[in-house]
C-alpha cells in the first residue's frame, strides 16, 4: 500500500472515499467543531449536521455513515467515522479508526482512501497511527486461498490529507515501517507447520536481513551440539526437521564501548504437538502460532533497521519443531543446558522454556546487557489474563516500567505479573538442578521463574503472549488470526531507550 501526504483543499481530493472523524462531544452539542468535518459538512450541504440531528451518528468510536457521490466533493464517497470522546482520543483510537474504515471500504471495492484529521490533532504519532491502522487493517491471512477475486479487494493508496510538515511526513513513514514490519511478523505466524519449518524460518530471516542491511547468522544443529545446547537439542530431537538458532544483528555506527546492547529473544516453535506428552487433537492446529514470539522479534528488528536508533539490538530465535517420535525426548530425561545447569524434563510439552534458556545464555555470551523474551509460553497466562493483556514478568522493575511505557504509547495492553522467590520452590527436582514444570497452580509464573534462573543477573523481561498473539475473532480493524503483538512495543522501547 502506498502511503502519501497530500496537501489539497478537501473538495479537490480525488479518491474512492474520503474519511473524516466526528466526536461524541460534537454530536451532543450538535455543533461540528473539527475543521475537516465541518468543511465536509459545508461541501455536502449539511449532510453531517443532518446525521447529528437525526441521531444517526452519536460519535461513538468506530460508528460509521457514508454518503455516495457527495455533491461538492471530488471523492466518490464521503465516510464519517465516530471518534469517541475527544478527551480520550489518542493514537490508539486513531489506529482503530483508519483500520476499521479501510477494512469496510476494502470490502466495498475501494482502491484509494483519503483521510482527513482535524489539523489540531495532527502530530507525528497521530500520523504514524493513521498509517499503521490502514496497513494493519489491510492484512488478510489469505495467502493460501486461490480465489482470484481476492485481488479485487485491495487498497492501493492511503492518502493523509494535511498541510505538509516534516513532522507529519516522518510520522507517516514511521507508521508505514512499523505496520509493514508487524504484518511481516503476522505473515510468518500465519504460515502452517508444513510450510514454515525451522530451516524455512531461518531462510526467511536471512532474506529479510539482507533486504534491510542486517547481519544474520544461523547456528546449525552441529554447531549447537559443539557448544552444548542440550536443552534446545533435547526438544528438537523428536523431529526430522533440524533446529536452527537464528541471530539477526542491528549495530548502529559509533556507539561507545560499554553501551547497552538489547537482546530480543523470541520462542520459535514452528509447530508444538507437545512431543511425547502429546496435546489433545482438538485445537492442535493452532499450535502453528507457537513461533509468534520469534516472528515478533524479527518484525521488530526489521523496523529498527530502517528507523536506526543509536542502540545495538540483537534478535535471537531458537527455532525447533516439537514432535513425538522414536528419537523424541522422554518425560524424565535429564538435559544439560548451555549454561551448565541440568533440567529434568517432566513434561515434554513445556518445551518453550527449554529452547529459550539456551538462547538466553547465548545472548549473554554475545555481550547483550539487557534481555527481553517474547513467547507463547503457557496456557496458564490465558487463564490469568484472557486474550486482552500480555503477561509481563521481570527481575528488574525499572526496566519493566520502561517497557510498559512503550507498550502504553503503542496501545499494546500488557500487565505486570509477580515473580516472588517463593515460586522457585515449585521447580524442585529430585534428580537435576531444576524441573521444567511447576505443577498445576500459577503455571505462567513458574514458567517465568524457570527462565529467570538463566536470565539472572542481567536485567530481563519476559512477555507471555500465548493469549494475545492470535485473534480468535476478527475485530472491525483487524482480521482474525495472527495479531503481531509486541512488535510495536519493542520498536518504541528501542527508539526511546534511556
Ligand atoms: N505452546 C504452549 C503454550 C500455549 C498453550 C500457547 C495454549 C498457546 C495456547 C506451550 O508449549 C505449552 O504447551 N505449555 C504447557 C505447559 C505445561 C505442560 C506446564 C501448557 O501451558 O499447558
Ligand atoms: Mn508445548
Ligand atoms: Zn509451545
Amino acid at each position: 500500500m502506498n502511503v502519501k501526504l497530500i496537501s489539497q483543499p478537501l473538495a479537490q481530493v480525488q479518491a474512492d472515499a474520503l474519511v473524516v472523524v466526528l466526536f461524541e462531544a460534537e454530536a451532543e452539542s450538535k455543533t461540528i467543531a473539527g475543521e475537516a468535518a465541518s468543511l465536509a459538512n459545508q461541501l455536502t450541504g449539511g449532510w453531517i449536521r443532518e446525521l447529528l440531528e437525526t441521531q444517526e451518528m452519536t460519535g461513538k468510536l468506530l460508528e460509521m455513515a457514508e454518503l455516495a457521490r457527495p455533491q461538492g466533493l471530488q471523492a466518490r464517497k464521503l465516510v464519517v467515522v465516530g471518534g469517541g470522546k475527544p478527551s480520550s482520543f489518542s493514537p490508539g483510537e486513531l489506529r482503530k479508526i483508519t483500520g476499521a474504515a479501510l477494512r469496510k471500504l476494502k470490502a466495498k471495492k475501494a482502491h484509494s482512501v483519503a483521510f482527513a484529521l482535524d489539523p489540531a490533532m495532527c502530530t507525528e504519532m497521530m500520523a504514524s497511527a493513521a498509517a499503521e491502522g490502514a496497513i494493519l487493517g489491510d492484512f488478510e491471512p489469505d495467502r493460501y486461498k486461490t480465489d482470484p477475486k481476492k485481488n479485487e479487494e485491495k487498497i492501493e493508496d492511503f492518502l493523509f490529507v494535511a498541510s505538509e510538515t516534516t513532522e507529519l511526513v516522518q510520522g507517516l513513514a514511521r507508521g508505514q515501517i512499523l505496520a509493514e514490519s508487524q504484518n511481516f511478523a503476522r505473515e510468518l505466524v500465519n504460515e502452517p507447520g508444513n510450510r514454515l519449518t525451522p530451516a524455512v524460518l531461518a531462510a526467511r530471516a536471512r532474506e529479510m536481513a539482507s533486504q534491510f542491511g542486517l547481519e544474520c547468522e544461523v547456528l546449525s544443529e552441529d554447531r549447537m551440539r559443539q557448544l552444548g545446547m542440550g536443552a534446545l537439542l533435547g526438544v528438537a530431537q523428536g523431529s526430522s526437521e533440524p533446529p536452527a538458532l537464528i541471530i539477526v544483528r542491528y549495530k548502529p555506527e559509533g556507539t561507545p564501548s560499554g553501551s547497552a546492547h538489547l537482546a530480543l529473544l523470541g520462542k520459535g516453535v514452528t509447530f508444538d504437538t507437545g512431543g511425547i506428552s502429546i496435546k489433545p487433537a482438538d485445537g492442535m492446529e493452532k499450535m502453528k502460532y507457537d513461533m509468534a514470539g520469534g516472528a515478533a522479534v524479527l518484525g521488530a528488528i526489521r523496523a529498527l533497521a530502517q528507523l536506526k536508533p543509536p542502540l545495538a539490538v540483537t534478535a535471537l530465535v531458537p527455532a525447533v519443531e516439537n514432535m513425538p517420535g522414536g528419537r523424541a525426548q522422554r518425560p524424565g530425561d535429564i538435559v544439560t543446558s548451555l549454561a551448565g545447569k541440568t533440567v529434568e524434563v517432566l513434561n515434554t510439552d513445556a518445551e518453550g522454556r527449554l529452547i529459550l534458556i539456551d538462547a538466553i545464555e547465548y545472548a549473554k555470551r554475545l555481550g547483550c546487557t539487557h534481555l527481553i523474551d517474547a513467547a507463547t509460553l503457557t496456557g496458564a497466562i490465558v487463564v490469568a489474563l484472557g486474550t486482552v493483556n500480555v503477561g509481563v514478568f521481570t527481575n528488574n522493575e525499572s526496566f519493566r516500567d520502561q517497557l510498559l511505557a512503550a507498550a502504553r504509547a503503542e496501545a499494546e495492553k500488557m500487565w505486570p505479573m509477580p515473580l516472588d522467590e517463593e515460586y522457585k520452590d515449585l521447580l524442585k527436582s529430585a534428580f537435576a538442578d531444576l524441573a521444567n514444570i511447576g505443577g498445576r497452580w500459577g503455571g505462567a509464573i513458574s514458567a517465568a521463574m524457570f527462565l529467570k534462573e538463566w536470565a539472572d543477573p542481567h536485567p530481563w523481561i519476559h512477555l507471555d503472549i500465548a493469549g494475545t498473539a492470535w485473534l480468535e475473532e476478527a475485530k472491525p480493524y483487524l482480521a482474525k488470526g495472527p495479531s503481531g503483538v509486541a512488535v510495536r512495543t519493542f520498536v518504541n522501547l528501542a527508539m526511546n531507550w534511556k
